[in-house]
């Protein structure tokens, strides 16, 4: 069954390797024989219907919302905030007239987003809760749910919730912009792009002695790591520092590339690791141009690289896939990152201390 880990040391591994099969199911679950999304009417009214999407969420998921921001905006021309639901809550910004909110919650569990579902409930907000687990509290009390269908998710450090929120509110744009006609999500063929990520993902997990021995070469020795980007490639930096703190206890930071320079950049020594994540076509210039300020700095840079925009010496080279789904791929070496790390450093992968799986204290 799904629950086993089998032959895996760790939930964590297994639930890594998964992905793939996660991403075919999504596509199973949500797009019909002609690949067209297949998402409750009514959801898709209510979007199409409000001015502006407000994504609220904590951690992992928190982190998948930006992702989510960047493809729903492209595909439905609908504005999107994302928010924290610690913050939301009780300093709730000014909202626009028709808002809709989508809550990311992997658990459906988790208290401080469900704080902000009572206050939207009780605003009379149309709410959708993207889940993991039917019958959740987040499920129950929102007006909508789509399921992530990922199977279950052991480890306390979440990795296929990460892709599956992705790829579920990726399926959500296009129907959203196909109702409304726009070009962008014509183009989109879900199906195909999310089949094409599932095979890149597996190229990627094949590789995980090669990513064993970068982290030995490359995080054996230190305190501190950083993960730069820009664009979504900065969305993925962050979940990616997120995966590598929690379990390895390695001080890690996701960083904007270009904001580096104005402070951060103190923190570079000798030897600091710095991953690069380049993605993106109008933006790899300037990230490279920034792991070049941080090497004249003593940093040991590590790049990961989509193919058409790598460059010899990248040690991540990652197959090209659809423009906007880059995080689902990109994200994968990241996480081997963070379990090899952690593993070398002889901690529980699946359990690391302070940290529980689903938190329902606000
Ligand atoms: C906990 C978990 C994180 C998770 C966060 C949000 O802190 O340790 O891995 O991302 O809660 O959980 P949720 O179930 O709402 O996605």
């Amino acid at each position: 069954s799904d629950i086993e880990k089998g032959t895996y040391p760790y939930y964590m591994l297994k639930e890594i390797d998964d992905q793939p099969a996660v991403m075919r199911r999504v596509i199973q679950e949500y797009t019909d024989s002609m690949g067209k999304a297949i998402i409750d009417p009514e959801i898709i009214e209510k979007m199409t219907a409000s001015d502006r999407i407000y994504i609220v969420a904590c951690g992992t998921s928190y982190n998948a919302g930006w992702v989510g921001k960047a493809i729903l905006e492209k595909m439905t021309d609908i504005p999107v905030e994302v928010h924290l639901s610690s913050e939301f809550g009780y300093n709730m910004p000014l909202l626009s007239e028709k808002p809709f909110f989508i809550f990311l919650s992997q658990s459906g569990e988790t208290a401080d987003s469900r704080q902000v579902l009572v206050r939207t409930n009780e605003l009379d907000f149309p709410s959708l809760t993207l889940t993991n687990m039917a019958g959740s509290t987040l499920s129950r009390e929102a007006d909508y749910t789509l399921l992530l269908h990922a199977g279950p998710e052991i480890a306390v450090a979440s990795t296929k919730a990460y892709t599956a929120q992705i790829a579920v509110l990726a399926v959500l744009a296009k129907a959203v912009g196909d109702h409304k006609g726009l070009e962008a999500s014509k183009e989109f063929d879900i199906a195909h792009e999310l089949s094409v990520i599932a095979a890149v993902m597996e190229t990627i997990i094949d590789e995980k002695m090669a990513i064993s021995q970068l982290v030995e070469e490359y995080l054996s020795e230190t305190r501190n790591a950083f993960y730069i980007g820009r664009g979504v490639d900065y969305f993925v930096s962050m979940e990616a520092s997120l995966k590598l703190k929690e379990i390895s206890y390695i001080q890690a930071e996701g960083f904007a590339a270009g904001e580096l320079k104005h402070g951060t950049i103190a923190l570079i020594e000798e030897g600091t690791p710095v991953f690069g994540v380049i993605t993106d076509k109008k933006t790899a210039a300037h990230t490279r141009g920034n792991l070049k300020e941080v090497e004249s700095r003593g940093a040991h840079n590590i790049v990961i690289a989509l193919a058409s925009l790598a460059k010899e010496t990248d040690q991540l080279i990652i197959p090209d896939v659809h423009p906007l789904l880059t995080p689902l791929v990109s994200i994968i070496p990241t996480q081997l990152i963070a379990y090899f790390a952690t593993l070398q450093r002889g901690y529980d992968v699946d359990k690391p201390r302070n940290l529980a799986k689903s938190v329902t204290v606000e």
